[in-house]
């Protein structure tokens, strides 16, 4: 077993470990929480962190004050080049969130635009407060969405009305992306972030190695045909048979007790 006992601190970042799960804030709230390059290493540092933490079975992140984030720092950007980007890739770090392997769950309120949207929509939990706004603006900017929306709005609620809010820049509501499947749990306002701690809370409880495994495999289904991701599962499924909390889970239900599970 490997517990982390203090994580990195940053400033643009708060970092708290909690009982099962990872609570990860945005601290930038003077700039609606603008996610500036050093900001998303921060995140994807404190997110490889949990990775390795027995003790985390999940990540929550969330924003702090009037936004989850209003996207990409347009300051950080305003005197880049394509030469610039494309010698340094500085949107390669996003790449880093991809590999974590422990379920990442957004309590979202207010803002969620561009690189906002674009997080919130990577984690694989989505909890939106009603009244929260949505969208990819970057057309405004004469620029695109560049950590991920054109692929993954268009994946998670079609590819028309991914064109449509891509193209026009159009913002739409937390209750509209609930509708369309992007989001998936609407709660009232000021309740998201508790709404994510209940559900990190429940995972909390589970065995790590079939919550690692789940993931794996409903995400396996967005990259692999129907057949392929079939064979996957079973595979994932077969394998769990070879772990003690398999056993234990199995026996508690028919001793009608509560598993205790210990991560082997
Ligand atoms: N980058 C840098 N600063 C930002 C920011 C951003 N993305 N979004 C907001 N801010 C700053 C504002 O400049 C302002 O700072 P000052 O007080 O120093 O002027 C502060 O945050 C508050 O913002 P507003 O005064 O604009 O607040 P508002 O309530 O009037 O408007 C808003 C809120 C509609 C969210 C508006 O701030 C806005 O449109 N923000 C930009 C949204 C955007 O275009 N996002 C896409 C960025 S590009 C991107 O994300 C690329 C990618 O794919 C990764």
């Amino acid at each position: 077993m490997r517990a982390i006992m203090s994580y990195n601190s940053y400033e643009d970042l708060t970092v708290e470990k909690k009982n099962g799960y990872l609570l990860l804030k945005l601290n930038r709230p003077d700039v609606l929480n603008a996610l500036s390059f050093q900001l998303v290493s921060h995140i994807a540092e404190a997110m490889k962190e949990a990775d390795a933490d027995d003790d985390v079975k999940s990540v929550v992140i969330t924003g702090n004050g009037r936004a989850f984030s209003a996207g990409a720092d347009i300051r950080d950007m305003e005197n880049r080049s394509f030469i610039s980007f494309e010698h340094r890739d500085d949107f390669s770090v996003w790449d880093d969130m991809l590999e974590v392997r422990k379920p990442v769950i957004a309590a979202v309120e207010g803002y969620a635009l561009g690189g906002g949207c674009e997080l919130a929509m990577s984690a694989d939990i989505l909890v939106a407060a009603e009244g929260t706004k949505f969208g990819q603006p970057e057309i405004n900017l004469a620029i695109i969405p560049g950590a991920g929306g054109t692929q993954r709005l268009s994946r998670a609620i079609g590819r028309h009305r991914a064109m449509r809010y891509i193209l026009t820049g159009e913002l739409f509501t937390a209750a509209e992306a609930f509708s369309m499947g992007l989001v998936s749990s609407l709660v009232p306002p000021g309740q998201a972030l508790t709404e994510a701690i209940r559900i990190a809370e429940k995972i909390a409880e589970k065995s790590l190695i079939s919550v690692l495994l789940a993931k794996e495999a409903v995400n396996f289904s967005q990259e692999s045909t129907l057949t392929q991701g079939l064979k996957f599962e079973r595979q994932l499924f077969y394998s769990l048979f070879s772990t003690a909390d398999r056993k234990e889970g199995m026996e508690a239900f028919l001793h009608k007790r509560k598993p205790s599970f210990s991560d082997s």
